[in-house]
């Protein structure tokens, strides 16, 4: 049976959210165990078939810790059959939603080492309420720029939940 790890670095849990989407999605026909990049090191890395790596965007960059795990792992990364994906908001547009097209996913690939077989790019969830003063109000300007929701009662999921169902099944090789 495939065994999967999926690794994630989440601030406000959107990020675990898709990941938990993946998991239930591989699930359907092998094994999925979900960890932050953080807690990495409690696994045998070796024993999994692949290793999936999602963070977040935040300030136009992804967790740093993200980098770290990548540099120490790389000849595991590479020669796993290892995947990819970045969650932000820019994503949400049409013009920036694919790998090629999203700026994000292309700095982590200049930044990187690490060229993943697979890489998705979903778009993120906005939720000012959860933010504190100097986030909700920086997110705000971000948003009202991009021509997006600026309503700081309102909460804005903007994921394709059908784009990350494909992503997940391309990654155990049922399409
Ligand atoms: C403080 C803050 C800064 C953010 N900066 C960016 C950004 O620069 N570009 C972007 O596309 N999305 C940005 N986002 C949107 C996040 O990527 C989005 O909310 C995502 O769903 C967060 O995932 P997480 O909950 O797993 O951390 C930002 C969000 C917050 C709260």
């Amino acid at each position: 049976m495939l065994k999967v790890l999926i690794l994630y670095s989440s601030t406000d849990g959107h990020t675990y959210k898709i990941c938990k989407r993946i998991s239930e999605r591989i699930e359907k026909s092998g094994e999925a165990d979900i960890a932050t990049i953080a807690d990495a090191n409690i696994y045998n890395l070796d024993s999994f078939d692949r290793i999936i790596i999602g963070a977040s965007i935040r300030y136009g960059k992804h967790n740093p810790k993200v980098y770290e795990f990548i540099n120490q792992n790389l000849q595991l990364l590479e020669s796993k059959d290892s995947s990819f994906f970045s969650v932000n908001v820019v994503a949400r547009k049409q013009d920036k939603n694919t790998p090629d097209t999203n700026p994000y996913i292309q700095k982590f690939l200049s930044k990187s080492e690490w060229k993943p077989k697979r890489i998705g790019v979903f778009a993120g969830k906005i939720n000012y309420s959860k933010y504190g003063f100097i986030d909700k109000h920086m997110i705000r300007l971000i948003m009202w720029i991009g021509n997006g929701p600026t309503d700081l009662s309102g909460e804005y999921e903007f994921t394709d939940w059908a784009a990350v169902d494909e992503f997940s099944d391309k990654l155990v090789g049922s399409i």
